[in-house]
């Protein structure tokens, strides 16, 4: 039987195995282990449930080539990785939106006094307390954020059987959502590029040992001295 000590041991050596792979070698994921590793964004938890997001698996070499330009923390990801993820998120997720709307009817809050209640929180939340509603990058900073968490589960999930990754943020956000807008992957009046993911397996061992800050500066209790 699997132990709760077996299983922390597991993620424990998957947290220590995850690195930042920046160079794939030529060995493909097999399809049922990408699967596995988007259902995990797929079921990723999201702020008032609303699943901002869609995430595409890049497998035309013509836009991998395009996007070499305007992304230069992915430039040998995208030449060598077994497979590239864009995480894309939407824009203008007000609380008055078709999308929030449909959120809570997912949710089976989608008529009568519920929806009433839950778009007036909403409405409260995004004016009063956010200040996002009639901001639309910051609309858009608060869903591309929570793709983070898919990206984040997908690492982990990767590194738990064995499969490195990289998440991916330097890239030029405006260049990238027109390659990506040209190439008919998103509608750039409604979604935007938030992060990147390459997958594949490692070409080498890293050159230098993962470095941390000591556990101590970052791990606080509120009885800590
Ligand atoms: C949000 C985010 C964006 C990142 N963007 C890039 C990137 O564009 N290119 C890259 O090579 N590495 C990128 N990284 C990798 C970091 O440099 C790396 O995770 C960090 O140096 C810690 O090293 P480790 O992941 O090997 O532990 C990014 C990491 C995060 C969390």
């Amino acid at each position: 039987m699997t132990t709760k000590e077996d299983i922390k041991k597991q993620v424990r050596a998957a947290f220590d195995f995850r690195m930042a792979v920046r160079v794939y070698s030529d060995q493909k994921i097999p399809q049922e282990d990408l699967d596995y590793i988007l259902d995990t964004a797929w079921l990723s938890p999201s702020s008032i449930g609303l699943e901002a997001w869609r995430f595409i698996v890049l497998e035309d070499k013509n836009i991998k080539e395009a996007l070499k330009d305007a992304a230069w923390g992915a430039e040998y990801q995208l030449e060598t990785a077994s497979h590239f993820i864009l995480l894309i998120a939407e824009k203008n997720a007000r609380y008055d939106t078709e999308s929030v709307k449909n959120s809570l009817v997912r949710r089976g809050l989608g008529e009568g006094e519920a929806l009433a209640k839950r778009l007036a929180t909403y409405e409260s939340f995004q004016k009063n307390d956010m200040k996002t509603a009639d901001n639309p990058r910051a609309l858009f900073d608060w869903t591309a954020k929570q793709t983070y968490i898919a990206l984040g589960n997908m690492m982990t999930a990767a590194a738990m059987i064995g499969i490195d990754s990289c998440p991916i943020e330097g890239f030029n956000y405006a260049k990238v959502n027109d390659i990506l807008a040209q190439h008919g992957l998103i509608n750039q009046e409604k979604e935007g590029i938030a992060s990147m993911l390459s997958l594949g397996y490692r070409l080498r061992d890293p050159k230098h040992p993962r470095s941390r800050k000591p556990r101590s500066e970052v791990i606080f209790y509120d009885h800590s001295e």
